[in-house]
């Protein structure tokens, strides 16, 4: 059974490969310093009978954005710095891409955000896409799951 867990020191960073060498490098020796240091949260994704491997990450840390960049409709109803939480880091194994994987971390990325924001105050997720197109579908999922939250 797949499952999303904080990463720990038991999980096989070092053969991780999506494909990319910064979020490589970044998994697998930036990722747990900075969890530790409390500076941001790396989740994993793994499957039940072979939990060392980490199949796809995610990566959630907290951010200001300038209200100026946001939708025009809402933007003035805002302070100029709003607090949120960033999607900083996603990847795939190489393997593994295509399957669904990343889908399916953005929409836990989401849940953990929307849990978070019942106790702290945060205006959204927001993400660092590499491109536009993978920000976009993280956006939709984001909208289909906060629509009832007024
Ligand atoms: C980008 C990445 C996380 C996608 O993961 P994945 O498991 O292959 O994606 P999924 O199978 O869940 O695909 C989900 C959807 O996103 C689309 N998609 C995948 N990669 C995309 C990309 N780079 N840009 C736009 N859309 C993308 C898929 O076509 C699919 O669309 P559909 O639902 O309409 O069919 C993965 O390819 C990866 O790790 N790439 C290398 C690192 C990287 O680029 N990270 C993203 C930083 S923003």
């Amino acid at each position: 059974m797949l499952k999303i867990e904080l990463l720990d020191t038991s999980h096989n960073r070092k053969c991780f490969d999506c494909g990319n060498k910064q979020l490589n490098d970044y998994l697998q020796n930036t990722a747990r310093q900075h969890l530790v240091k409390g500076m941001s949260r790396t989740f994993v994704l793994v499957d039940d009978a072979h939990r060392k491997d980490i199949l796809g990450f995610f990566t959630l840390s907290v951010c200001e954005v300038e209200s100026k960049l946001l939708p025009y409709r809402i933007a003035g109803k805002y302070p100029e710095q709003v607090p949120a939480v960033k999607l900083a880091r996603l990847a795939v194994a190489l393997k593994n891409q295509k399957c669904g994987f990343g889908k399916y971390l953005v929409s836990s990325a989401v849940e953990k955000v929307i849990a978070i924001s019942e106790s702290v105050g945060i205006i959204g997720l927001f993400v660092d896409a590499k491109d536009e197109g993978y920000g976009m579908k993280g956006r939709r999922i984001w909208d289909e799951r906060t629509k009832d939250m007024g």
